[in-house]
């Protein structure tokens, strides 16, 4: 498969998709139409959130690429705008970032009101990718390419995806700070700059990786832990090998910064960030309210993005999930510090329990949307299983297996067509705990599944396309449990 940075623009029509309407998530941010992948430029403005995402105005397949646009307050009901940044004859508009420019550094604003500026790769049709910068004037609402563009050029065609923040740590004054990836070299670079405009090279960072692997949308965020700042370097790779059975997936690594450089933590090497086949391209929103760290990742995976069979839109974000670091359970034997996903989840959820008794199995109808929270015993190696179902069909089934102390997704073949030959998985993640009690939280939205364990240290996503009558599950195994199911009554 060619990467999907070199492809030439697809040009499909929404007219050319045929067959029903798939179900729509209610929870996580779809387009109305049409293609999307990254999510870009996650900024918080005069409370709303703004989600730019990589977007095909013209058709349900990758190409034409833009900037779409949605905005949210709570993170959960999305509204969409127009296109924010639109493609031009030579230029695609792939992923990046968006900063407020407190006191206008770079000097776009109009003087009244600071400007919230984009920074976006520019793939050019001479195939160059370099850095471009466009301009919001009315707070995020419409936006304007920067005249002097490109603002950083390597002459490269593997320099992609900036993700720009505040810096104020250090001895200098305040400064912005770029982490961006040669995709090909796997290196993030790191530049400087006192106006977005002009940017300083500060160094680069490039822990070894299967060559087969692109690096993409890199991100370094900090965050506390036992009252001192800490840095993570959030990373998404790909590998076109087919071999590769994973395709797409996220990293992470522990380290600090000092405004310059990004130097790991002793000891630390990559660490996976979700456990699942379809979670890529994470990146944190700038200006979150009390420096929250949320994130915002594409539910899909490039070895079969473009086959996903849902209409009339291909692509979803996950859930927002709040960053954290917490020290790992000695218990669960790790001793190390594990990076915490926590999700936001809607309020008002209604709660109803499902009866489950040891040896009888269960069932219940959780409709197109809905939370199971799942409490196991899993005393002398007992297991529960949970078939996630579409009408009589198992898309999937979720094991909790005390003997392993593990949760085992497997994800087989799915019936029907148009479903690529590497999307039947066998996914497993720690649960962690005591050895015996497990607890584990199911999110089911439409072909959106996220599974969380470990009070969020183990978390793994993944589709599975459920018809429009949405999820039944089956519930079996020797293990005693209490299982609940959230809904609102917004479906
Ligand atoms: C990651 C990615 C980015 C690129 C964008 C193009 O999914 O390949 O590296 O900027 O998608 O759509």
């Amino acid at each position: 498969m060619e990467s999907p940075t070199t492809d030439a623009p697809e040009l499909d029509s929404p007219g050319d998709r045929i067959g029903p309407p798939s179900p729509r998530p209610v929870w996580h941010l779809t387009p109305e139409r049409n293609w999307m992948n990254d999510p870009n430029g996650l900024v918080h403005v005069d409370g709303v959130f703004h989600a730019f995402f990589q977007y095909n105005p013209g058709g349900a397949g990758w190409g034409n690429m833009s900037w779409g646009h949605a905005v949210s307050e709570d993170l959960l009901t999305w509204r969409e705008l127009d296109v924010a940044i639109p493609f031009t004859d030579n230029e695609q508009v792939y992923s990046g970032s968006a900063v407020i420019d407190h006191g206008n550094t770079s000097g776009l604003g109009d003087g009244v009101t600071d400007p919230v500026v984009a920074i976006y790769t520019a793939a050019t049709t001479d195939r160059l990718q370099a850095q471009a910068l466009a301009v919001s004037r009315d707070r995020g609402m419409t936006w304007e390419r920067y005249a002097g563009n490109p603002v950083l050029d390597r002459g490269s065609r593997e320099f992609r995806d900036p993700k720009v923040f505040r810096y104020s740590g250090g001895d200098g004054p305040a400064r912005w700070i770029m982490v961006a990836v040669e995709a090909v070299a796997h290196e993030v670079l790191i530049y400087s700059s006192e106006n977005l405009r002009d940017w300083t090279w500060e160094s680069k960072f490039d822990v070894p990786m299967p060559l087969d692997e692109l690096w993409e949308c890199p991100d370094l965020i900090s965050l506390p832990l036992d009252g001192e700042e800490r840095w993570v370097m959030l990373l998404s790779t790909h590998s076109h090998d087919p071999a590769n059975t994973q395709g797409s997936r996220m990293r992470w690594f522990l380290g600090d910064f000092d405004g310059h450089r990004f130097v790991p933590a002793p000891g630390e090497q990559w660490r996976l960030l979700d456990l699942g086949r379809d979670f890529y391209a994470g990146v944190t929103f700038a200006d979150a309210p009390d420096g929250r760290r949320l994130m915002l990742g594409w539910m899909s995976n490039w070895q079969y993005a473009r086959e996903v069979p849902t209409e009339p839109f291909r692509g979803a974000m996950s859930l927002p999930r709040e960053l954290s670091l917490r020290r790992a359970d000695a218990r669960a034997g790790s001793g190390g510090i594990d990076l915490v996903q926590t999700p936001v989840v809607p309020e008002g959820l209604e709660w109803r329990p499902v009866d489950v008794a040891a040896h009888e199995p269960a069932e219940v109808e959780v409709g197109v949307t809905g939370v199971l929270s799942v409490e196991a015993d899993l005393a002398g190696g007992r297991t529960l299983a949970l078939e996630l179902c579409s009408g009589d069909e198992v898309l999937a089934t979720v094991t909790l297996d005390g003997a392993s102390r593990e949760l085992v997704f497997d994800r087989p073949a799915p019936g029907g067509e148009g479903v690529h030959e590497t999307f039947p998985s066998v996914r497993r993640m720690p649960l962690g705990g005591d050895g015996r009690l497990a607890s584990v939280q199911i999110f089911l939205d439409a072909h959106l599944v996220e599974i969380f364990a470990c009070d969020g240290a183990a978390v793994m996503s993944h589709q599975a396309f459920v018809g429009a009558d949405g999820w039944r599950v089956r519930v079996a195994g020797d293990a005693s449990a209490q299982v609940m199911v959230g809904a609102t009554d917004t479906e």
